[in-house]
């Protein structure tokens, strides 16, 4: 990892940014909004993944967004894609490693709550890792036990609501499932979901979250709403609903998150 922190510092030339954000689908259209950008693919970072998926660009970019120092990181590896739920470790270590200390992650999601239809915002307050695996499983070191209590950070979140009240953009609350996915949820899944306390489903974020809090990392996560959960509304569900839909949230995301920086990142 120590080269692509160094090659990445080299790269920097001098910024040196305490906050990063994951962009899910969607999303990625912010990062064409950093001023000063220097972009890196990820190809060019020893370790960084390759994502295949449609909608997900794999691109470092670092710069300034509402005159705050930030990466912003287009483009991210799904479980789904391999089966290897660890397979943003090195995106997270070097990340911490050049001492970013936060990291705000996105995705598409469904939702479970009819009351929160597709466009809406939602703020992952905690999740239900459904998937069966964990990133950190193979970690020898002790250090692998880590606390999921206060998973997200309660700063990172009181920020991110004012933030959103100031922008005047609606942000929901709300817990986060991770199904691993390639397959969408069958809705008797979806039923279980609801029970077990879950208000949007998703395939990614929770490994992401586990490492970033492996690694000391702050983390706040939001959702941008992309679709009613399976058996939630008529028709099939389908990958270009969630590349189509993610646009009108991520657009509302993009502005919470502009008034966020804007207003001063805590500790950041
Ligand atoms: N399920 C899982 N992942 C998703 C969904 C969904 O309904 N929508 C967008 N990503």
């Amino acid at each position: 990892m120590k080269q692509t922190i160094d090659i990445l510092i080299e790269r920097l030339n001098g910024l040196a940014p305490r906050l990063a954000l994951i962009l899910g689908s969607g999303l990625g259209g912010l990062a064409h909004q950093v001023e000063e950008a220097v972009r890196l693919p990820y190809a060019d970072l020893p370790g960084f993944p390759r994502s295949g998926v449609t909608g997900h660009a794999g691109e470092l970019v670092a710069g300034y967004f509402a005159g705050t120092p930030v990466i912003m990181l287009a483009g991210r590896a799904h479980y789904y894609e391999h089966g290897n739920a660890a397979a943003m470790r090195p995106v997270l270590e070097v990340l911490a490693g050049i001492g970013v200390s936060a990291v705000i992650l996105t995705n598409a999601a469904g939702s479970l709550k009819a009351e929160m239809p597709p466009g809406s915002v939602m703020l992952i307050e905690d999740h239900i890792n459904f998937s069966g695996t964990n990133p950190l499983i193979g970690e020898p070191t002790e250090r692998r036990f880590v606390g999921m209590s206060e998973a997200y950070d309660e700063d990172l979140r009181g920020a991110l609501e004012r933030a959103a009240e100031r922008a005047g953009v609606l942000l929901q609350k709300g817990v986060y499932m991770w199904f691993s996915g390639p397959t969408f949820e069958t809705p008797a899944e979806i039923r279980m979901a609801r029970i077990l306390g879950a208000d949007a489903v998703g395939m990614s974020t929770v490994p992401e979250v586990i490492l970033a809090r492996f690694l000391g990392l702050r983390v706040a996560a939001c959702s941008v709403i992309t679709n009613l959960a399976a058996g939630m509304a008529a028709g099939e569900l389908s990958h270009e609903e969630t590349k189509d839909m993610a646009p009108v949230g991520g657009e509302k995301l993009a502005r919470i998150l502009r008034q966020f920086l804007s207003d001063g990142v805590p500790d950041a």
